[in-house]
């Protein structure tokens, strides 16, 4: 059965890690080696993966934000109008329809016959048609052509069918999961929180232990801390934020954490935790304005980094979000070099560039 996901940009190649991690193991068998992954610009990372287990697990990944049954896809569609017939008579004629119901039913826990659909298309390149009309000649389709009856609305549908035009691939899928998957629960959000999703795939590059001794000395509203706790056991987190506000919001989030953890009010700068006691720390950094009004940057960087080497114990590592990346490692150099720099990957939040970047201690 082949499903997609779908996740931030950037983050595909992360997402993919994640099933290999966590589904690999119990379901060797069907998962297929390789993914392939496809790009949304601005919008989405998708990867493709065949999985023949319950897709009630693919819905309980932490990297990707939705997952979708594909139900068809179409290869060499030309921009013109012809293109159009293409999508129309691919989207007719698709095979996996039934499966890509049984799946729905099976990640619903439901015997529901679905009866109406929304549609939500993309387009990347240049086509001679609008978005519009993919959505015309895909729901035509459906309604002609599908087993049972559909109904098209435009809201308060029974599923979602997302159809994505790549160029001349035309991707379409029923959409398994809800707004929950994305937004995961939290209760109290800030301007500047995390989005789950980017906050699972730093925690997954910190390579978490069960004897980890974990640290998000910029919390804020702790979205770190949940997506730790929800990779598996810890001995100790410690969340903490010099902003009385965000480690309010923090304790909220956290409260159904299991295990032991710390929510504090502390400066990044001066923790009052001892030298080489934590094993991993994932962090995002402070920028722009809205963060730190007139902060000095490169200095709190600089002092947040030495800190964050200070505790960190030789062999820890250090998992920081940056939206420059440069200035980073500017203050690695200046004032914590015993971190070494590894992995990096680049994200695109809203719009705006960020980056991970990995240290060992
Ligand atoms: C980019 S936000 C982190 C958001 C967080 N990851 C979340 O999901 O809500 C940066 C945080 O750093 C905090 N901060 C700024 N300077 C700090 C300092 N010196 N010590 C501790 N926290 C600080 C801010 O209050 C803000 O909550």
């Amino acid at each position: 059965m082949l499903y997609y996901l779908q996740t931030i940009p950037g983050l595909g190649p992360l997402a993919w890690q994640e099933v290999q991690q966590r589904l690999s193991t119990s379901d060797t068998e069907s998962l297929s080696d390789s993914a392939s992954i496809r790009l949304v610009p601005r919008r989405n990372d998708i990867v493709l993966l065949r999985y023949a287990g319950n897709p009630r697990a693919l819905l309980n990944l932490r990297v990707s934000e939705d997952v979708f049954a594909v139900t068809v896809r179409a290869f060499h569609v030309v921009a013109d109008e012809r293109g159009l017939r293409q999508m129309y008579a691919a989207t007719r004629e698709t095979r996996a329809v039934g499966d890509a119901l049984t799946a729905w039913k099976k990640a619903l826990n439901t015997r529901r016959v679905p009866a109406t659909f929304r549609m939500v298309v993309r387009a990347v390149g240049s086509h001679r048609f609008t978005r519009r009309q993919i959505g015309q000649a895909v729901a035509d389709a459906i309604k002609t052509g599908w087993p049972g009856r559909w109904r098209q609305v435009d809201e308060d549908a029974d599923v979602e069918i997302w159809a994505t035009l790549l160029e001349q691939e035309l991707l379409c899928g029923l959409r398994l999961s809800g707004a929950d998957m994305r937004q995961r629960g939290t209760k109290t959000h800030l301007p500047a929180a995390l989005r789950p999703a980017l906050a699972a795939a730093m925690v997954m590059l910190t390579e978490p232990a069960p004897d980890d001794v974990f640290l998000d000395p910029l919390a804020g509203t702790g979205t770190l801390l949940v997506e730790r706790a929800a990779a598996g056991p810890f001995r100790q987190l410690y969340g903490s934020d010099i902003n009385t506000d965000a480690v309010r919001a923090m304790l909220v989030n956290t409260r159904k954490i299991h295990g032991h953890i710390t929510c504090e009010r502390w400066d990044a700068r001066q923790l009052p935790l001892p030298d080489a006691s934590v094993d991993k720390i994932a962090m995002n950094m402070p920028f722009g304005k809205q963060v730190a009004p007139d902060a000095d940057l490169p200095a709190l960087y600089r002092e947040i980094l030495a800190e964050a080497q200070r505790v960190l114990r030789p062999g820890g590592r250090l998992v920081a979000l940056v939206s420059d990346a440069r200035m980073l490692n500017t203050a690695r150099t200046a004032a914590a070099r015993q971190l070494r720099p590894g992995q990096r990957q680049r994200i695109e939040v809203l719009g705006m560039g960020v980056t991970i970047c990995v240290f060992d201690r």
